[in-house]
């Protein structure tokens, strides 16, 4: 009976050794850590979101090998989009979307020598997300600024703040037609202001031409004698020079 009563509670014990080793070696505590700083920080929405589905991501990365970045939107954003109606939760796939398995951090993401721009990073939605920050233009993932950095780092999990969710269907080409659009627009506008400039020359120095030429002559007459004879004075000595030195 004593025998069979150390059996049970052996297996009883064994279990128990089971079942708290299955929790995920990461832990409830860094979930509930990473949410409440969210909460904390008035990212309310996602922190929801995430109490919920990083127990499912974080099991999918060995958080011992690897640093994890989520980025995450703020509550303005989840009002802010085309992928879900709230109140209902964002999907996984769109959270998956936002989880980078490594450590992303302020400096590289401002480096344009470790990210360049249109470099990607892997996510956890196995898609990736493209750099869109250059020397002169505000660092972003997929054209989406980062609001805060290192909201959560405790060196495992990383948590940015950005303003907006990521657009999985985002595409580099987006940026460069961007850009390639600004710079239409320039040359058309240079080219604009060029054609009004000689437009208004063609129609304007018609008008204006007299308007100088009789404002010159009034000019030339009332001019005081004093300078007529100045002139004349030193016409006339101009004149003789010229003579003598034909004459030499
Ligand atoms: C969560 O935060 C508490 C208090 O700051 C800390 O003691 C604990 O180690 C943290 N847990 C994890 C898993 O980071
Ligand atoms: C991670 O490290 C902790 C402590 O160092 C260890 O208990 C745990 O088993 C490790 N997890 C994995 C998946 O290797």
């Amino acid at each position: 009976m004593a025998f069979k009563f150390s059996v049970q509670f052996v297996l009883i014990l064994f279990c128990i050794v089971i079942l708290t080793s299955s929790t995920p070696a990461h832990g409830v505590g860094l979930i509930d850590n990473v949410t409440q700083v969210l909460f904390n920080a008035g990212y309310k929405s996602m922190s929801l979101a995430l109490a919920s589905s990083l127990p499912t991501l974080l099991a999918r990365v060995d958080l011992n090998k690897t640093t994890v970045t989520i980025f995450c939107p703020t509550d303005f954003a989840f009002g802010d989009q085309d992928y879900f109606v709230p109140p209902a939760q964002p999907p996984l796939w769109l959270i998956e979307y936002h989880v980078v398995p490594r450590k992303v951090e302020k400096v590289d993401l401002e480096s344009s020598s470790i990210f360049p721009i249109g470099s990607k990073l892997d996510t956890l939605l196995g898609h990736s997300l493209v750099i869109t920050t250059s020397r002169y233009i505000a660092t972003s993932l997929n054209q989406v600024q980062i609001k805060e950095w290192d909201m959560y780092n405790d060196g495992r999990v990383v948590v940015h703040g950005i303003e907006k969710f990521l657009n999985p269907y985002y595409k580099i080409q987006e940026f460069y037609s961007i850009l390639f659009l600004c710079l239409f627009l320039f040359v058309l506008s240079l080219v604009f202001v060029f054609t009004l400039a000689v437009v208004l020359c063609d129609k304007v120095l018609p008008i204006v031409t007299p308007f100088m030429s009789r404002m010159i002559c009034s000019l030339r007459e009332s001019a005081s004698s004093d300078i007529k004879e100045w002139l004349l004075y030193h016409y006339s000595n101009y004149r003789a020079a010229r003579k003598t030195a034909s004459l030499v």
